[in-house]
């Protein structure tokens, strides 16, 4: 299977699943990698790896839409089934969610329903949580609300900072999100209604 990683910055995720590929944990080829920014560190990962990075810019695009074409036309060209974003960090419109029904996949810094948008950890730190961690979902149209895979929790103790709490969720992240694709890919994950079932 074909699979390809969106990402936007340092892409400490993208690096577990290149690992995941390389050791056949995960039985799928890296067919692209794709960012929307240019400096993001993941396009390095990309480059040494020796995987097809593509960075378009969003800026020379006339619409939301228009930019997600050209990246559902380069998915298709390269025959990509699984689309996985890893720290990308734009919404994709319902055009592109449509297009990849079912197979695009997301992971999050907390534990959803709680803590949705941009900074999981921090907002999630900031609230005063005991337990918190991150969440493998599909996605769908309504933001970070698509069925939950996966899950893993995350203990805040007394003497953590911001810092060291996303480290620990990031560490967190690095074994499910691998699991997640793994699954994926061995066709072991069944969406039904807004569960996910192993099988
Ligand atoms: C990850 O912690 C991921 O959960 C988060 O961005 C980080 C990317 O790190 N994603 C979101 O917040 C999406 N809403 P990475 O570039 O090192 O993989």
């Amino acid at each position: 299977m074909n699979i390809a990683v969106l990402v936007s910055g340092s892409g400490t995720n993208l690096q577990a699943i290149i690992d995941a590929v390389k050791s056949g944990y995960i039985k799928a080829d890296i067919a692209l990698i794709l960012s929307d920014n240019k400096k993001a560190y993941a396009l390095e990962r990309a480059k040494k790896a020796g995987i097809e990075a593509l960075f378009l810019d969003p800026g020379s695009f006339g619409s939301k839409i228009d930019f997600d074409k050209e990246i559902v036309k380069n998915l298709k060209k390269r025959a990509v089934e699984l689309v996985v974003l890893a720290g990308y960090m734009r919404l994709l419109t319902p055009y592109f969610i449509k297009e990849y029904k079912d197979r695009i996949m997301n992971i999050h810094p907390a534990l959803l329903p709680s803590f949705k948008g941009l900074d999981g950890v921090k907002d999630a730190f900031a609230y005063g949580v005991k337990v918190t961690g991150p969440t493998a979902h599909f996605i769908t149209e309504k933001v970070d609300s698509g069925p939950i895979i996966t899950q893993a929790p995350v203990e805040v103790e007394d003497g953590d900072t911001e810092d060291s709490l996303r480290e620990k969720v990031h560490k967190e992240e690095h074994k499910i999100y691998p699991k997640a694709i793994k699954d994926f890919v061995e066709g072991k994950l069944e969406i039904k209604g807004r569960k996910v079932v192993h099988r």
